[in-house]
């Protein structure tokens, strides 16, 4: 399609394979398979479920929600429901919301997706996005407990950096050129090394930790050399950072949930292993969440 080698893709972000949805898949039918699982892996009946976020920017429909319809394909039918725009760090505000929300007594168990299709927002001639980006969904449901899980979350953004890393919603009547994926890979590349930096350390901060007590990075999967240059910041072993990118790319609000589900299904990370989450994506906006998995 473009001009570009397996080796170059290579090199330069780590992929090696991405996942593409059947035309007739959308973001809430990925989000609901994915529900689905992780409904049965925290052994809950849909009606225990009382608030459903999904975080996405590839819904089919502004409404109803991808929210609202992953809660009608699992037959949950009391949840307040509702999608969340955070571009590739949607799951971590989501996260942080769902935390406040249980904290505040407002909610039991929250329902978290992230479910993103940006291989469909991608220019088929732009060689500069169209090989990175994969489609998926992953998902994890908070509750209630005695012991604490949530040790920290931390989101923040940079509103004034928009430009760089661009989604717009089809306009009707608009150019069909207009409503593709922009990206000004280097700039992003250098903002997302230094911001994750200051995250990560923010986050251990606020959870009065070091990083010598990180059993597990799960980071967003955009590019190995930033997944790479933020282990480094916390002196840790690649074999401590969960990678999924070299077989989904980059799965946008996807990516942290499948690659925590990678983590915990292959037998790597273990119950009590502390986890650090992050993910930078288009707003600019990052967030963070340290957990006691
Ligand atoms: O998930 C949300 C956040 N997103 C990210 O964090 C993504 C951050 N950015 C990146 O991962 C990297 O910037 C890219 C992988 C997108 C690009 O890598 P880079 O090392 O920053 O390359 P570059 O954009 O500086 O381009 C270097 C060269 C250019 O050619 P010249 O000007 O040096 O002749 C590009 O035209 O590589 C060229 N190039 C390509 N060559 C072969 C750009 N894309 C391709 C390609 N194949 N697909």
């Amino acid at each position: 399609m473009v001009e570009t080698s397996d080796e170059w893709i290579t090199e330069r972000t780590g992929i090696k394979e991405r996942r593409i949805a059947a035309p007739e898949e959308t973001a809430a039918f990925m989000g609901a398979a994915a529900a689905r699982q992780a409904l049965e892996a925290a052994g809950l009946e849909p009606e225990q479920i009382d608030t459903v976020i999904c975080a996405t920017t590839s819904s089919e429909y502004s409404f109803p929600s991808s929210a609202c319809e992953i809660a009608r394909m699992l037959n949950i039918k009391r949840a307040m429901a509702f999608d969340l725009a955070a571009a590739c760090a949607g799951f971590s505000y989501a996260y942080s919301v769902a935390h406040a929300m249980i904290m505040a007594g407002q909610a039991q168990h929250v329902l978290i997706v992230g479910s993103d299709l940006l291989s469909r927002a991608c220019d088929p001639a732009d060689r500069t996005t169209i090989i990175l980006f994969g489609d998926g969904a992953g998902a994890c449901v908070l509750g209630k407990s005695e012991e604490q899980g949530t040790l920290a979350v931390y989101a923040s953004s940079d509103p004034f950096s928009g430009d760089l890393l661009s989604l717009k919603v089809p306009q009707r009547g608009g150019s069909p050129d207009d409503a593709w994926l922009y990206m000004k890979g280097n700039e992003v590349f250098k903002r997302a090394v230094t911001v994750l930096a200051e995250l990560v350390t923010r986050t251990l901060e606020l959870g009065g930790m070091t990083a010598d007590d990180l059993d597990f990075l799960v980071p967003h999967q955009a590019n190995l050399r930033i997944i790479a240059a933020t282990a480094r910041k916390l002196h840790l072993d690649m074999s401590q950072v969960i990678v999924t990118l070299d077989k989904q790319g980059n799965t946008s609000a996807a990516s942290v949930p499948l690659a925590l589900d990678e983590g915990i299904r292959s037998g790597r990370i273990k119950r009590g292993d502390v986890l650090l989450l992050e993910s930078f994506g288009g707003g600019f906006t990052w967030g963070s969440a340290l957990v006691r998995y």
